[in-house]
């Protein structure tokens, strides 16, 4: 059983869901206990997270998973 999930919110961010680990490019860590919103359309400005931006820069992805 995972211990996280993570859902790629239609013209959003990544919503994670669970305890986790995040680690940056650089090492740093930052525990994660009950769930998170990750960008993922590269404009928030406070990477990882998301800060709501990609409703105003007109993000448009609708991921689905491809067996
Ligand atoms: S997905 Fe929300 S700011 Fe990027």
């Amino acid at each position: 059983m995972a211990d996280a999930t993570i859902t790629p919110g239609d013209n959003g961010p990544y919503h994670v869901e669970g305890d986790f680990v995040l680690i940056d490019g650089a090492g740093n860590k930052f525990e994660v206990t009950d769930d998170a919103w990750l960008c993922r359309c590269g404009e928030s400005t406070n990477k990882p997270f998301c800060t709501g931006t990609h409703r105003s820069c007109d993000f448009i992805d609708s991921s689905r998973v491809a067996r």
